[in-house]
């Protein structure tokens, strides 16, 4: 039976996939749509049971601010606006958005004044996250407010009678008190959903989905030993069984062992081919230093090899690829691309020439979903709880010029580092660890000798999904491990420094 469905109406919110998170942490399947978008498609979707309006940086009564399509209205489910949705609302329906005296941005106080189902079981006085500058003056009438902020501006109203509710703040970011239950109010309260979202249900709905989209033809998947791809070879392997090639290529740049781990956890299981290609990734490399060149060779690299591959086997159909909802939802946004995107990812970096039609089962999935899903499938723990690694891999994490020298004192401090955050239990507290190596060589004293080695600098960041993130607060005893292990046993590092720079104005790479 098909899960029921809320849409996601996006006005450019930063906030906006925050909504799609929560709503998919209920188990509610949730879908974002540009407010740009085609509404035509929700007009007969009889698994649609609500929509939400986001937020947004305009003002309402703006020219060229994004309006409310009738089309939402008419679609007769539940609506609930958010911040600018809410204000939307009230314009839409005739009532008073006007600019504000006083804004109101982060946490705020708000006093309940009224009982409406979406605060069922909320307290009385919360604290909430806003985040506006204009204001409902006056509502439209048949709307009543339900709630106030201190400074006595309409905080949240409804109107039973149409199915509309609105809330100024922002039930969806976790400073917001019991945020959550307002969301959940308004999916099983307003909205009445029944039909939850399972994995379960998911992985055999999608691997029937995949066995009849690839029919008897054969599918590649590129593998780079990450979660994405490793859960997507997993489920399509489930589908098409071996008609899917995995392929692993080793470029020269990967973790200590990496290769090696990837065929052991692997080789059983999958129909699996693994590629030494590292000598052909290190000399195209040679010689050059600029970050964006480097991740640009190593990219065509990449394809070439997959490409030659590809052809030697020949008459493959379809290409596996990992891609999340959060790399579709960047590239579709109502606003365009946000500035943080990471452009350099390899989403989509293999080329049309390959001449494939994609397979995609995770589009429409957040990361932890995948992992789940994961799980369901029994793809081994040890990959399901690994960091992100970068498709260029350790090159760069080298500055200036990758050598094969450079790489192997790299990789056995890197390595050195994550057993160390293994022993001292921290490795699954931080949501990314690794070492970078400097450019700059310092003096150090090593029994009677002087010694001019290089700096290594330690990387820990707590995160979300890599698009902001905060140094890791390292103990200083786990700190004082690390640095001596590090010293005493790789040969060419002398000093080793913590990086304690947030995200932004710092990104979470070096380079
Ligand atoms: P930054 O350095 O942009 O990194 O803050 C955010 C996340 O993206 C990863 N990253 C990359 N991933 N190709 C990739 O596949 C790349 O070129 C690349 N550069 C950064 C980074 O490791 C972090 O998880």
């Amino acid at each position: 039976m098909q899960a029921d469905k809320i849409i996601i109406i996006d006005f450019g919110s930063q906030y906006t996939k925050l909504i799609a998170r929560k709503v998919r942490e209920c188990h509610v399947f949730s879908e974002i749509i540009p407010c740009t978008g085609d509404l035509k498609q929700l007009k007969n979707d009889s698994a649609l049971k609500g929509v939400i309006l986001s937020g947004g940086p305009m003002s309402v009564f703006v020219k060229n601010a994004p309006a409310l399509s009738k089309q939402i209205i008419e679609l007769g489910v539940p609506v609930l606006g958010i911040c600018y949705g809410l204000q939307l609302l009230s314009h839409h329906f005739k009532g008073n958005v006007s600019e504000g005296k006083t804004r109101e941005f982060g946490k705020t106080r708000v006093h309940i004044t009224s009982r409406s189902v979406i605060l069922e079981g909320v307290s009385k006085h919360l604290s909430v996250w806003m985040s506006h500058g204009d204001y409902v003056k006056k509502l439209p009438a048949g709307f009543k407010p339900t709630s106030r902020s201190e400074n006595g501006l309409i905080s949240s109203f409804e109107s039973p009678k149409n199915n509309i509710y609105g809330v100024q703040f922002h039930p969806e970011v976790n400073h917001t008190e019991q945020g959550i239950k307002i969301i959940k109010n308004f999916l099983f309260k307003v909205c009445r959903i029944k039909n939850k979202w399972k994995i379960g249900s998911f992985i055999e709905e999608k691997a029937a989905e995949i066995r009849n989209q690839v029919d008897n033809e054969k599918a590649i998947c590129a593998m780079s030993g990450g979660v994405d791809s490793a859960v997507a070879a997993y489920l399509v392997n489930k589908a098409i069984g071996k008609n899917l090639t995995c392929v692993h290529i080793d470029n020269g740049l990967m973790r200590k062992n990496e290769s090696r781990d990837i065929i052991k956890y692997f080789s059983k299981k999958l129909n699996l081919k693994f590629i030494d290609a590292s000598e052909i990734f290190l000399s195209r490399l040679k010689g050059v230093s600029d970050p964006e060149k480097k991740r640009k060779i190593i990219g065509k690299t990449f394809i070439d090899v997959f490409q030659q591959y590809a052809k030697s086997v020949g008459n493959i159909k379809y290409l596996v690829q990992g891609t999340l909802y959060p790399d579709v939802i960047e590239s579709s946004s109502f606003q365009g691309p946000s500035v943080t995107i990471k452009t350099h990812h390899n989403v989509g970096g293999l080329p049309k020439s390959l001449r494939m039609k994609l397979v995609e089962p995770f589009r429409e999935l957040f990361k932890d979903e995948v992992r789940e899903i994961g799980r369901a499938l029994k793809v081994p723990a040890e990959i399901l709880g690994r960091h992100p690694f970068p498709g260029p891999g350790l090159s760069v994490r080298i500055l200036g010029e990758v050598t094969k020298d450079k790489l192997d004192i790299l990789k056995e401090a890197d390595y050195i580092y994550r057993i160390c955050l293994h022993e001292h239990k921290l490795y699954d507290k931080i949501w990314q660890a690794f070492c970078v190596l400097l450019p700059v060589s310092t003096v150090g004293v090593q029994g009677d000798y002087r010694t001019y080695d290089k700096v290594l600098a330690l990387r820990a960041v707590e995160s979300v999904d890599g698009m902001t993130a905060n140094w890791f607060h390292m103990p200083s005893a786990a700190l004082e491990d690390i640095s001596t292990r590090i010293t005493n046993n790789v040969k060419g590092i002398t000093r080793v420094v913590y990086d304690i720079s947030n995200k932004p104005p710092a990104t979470i790479e070096w380079e």
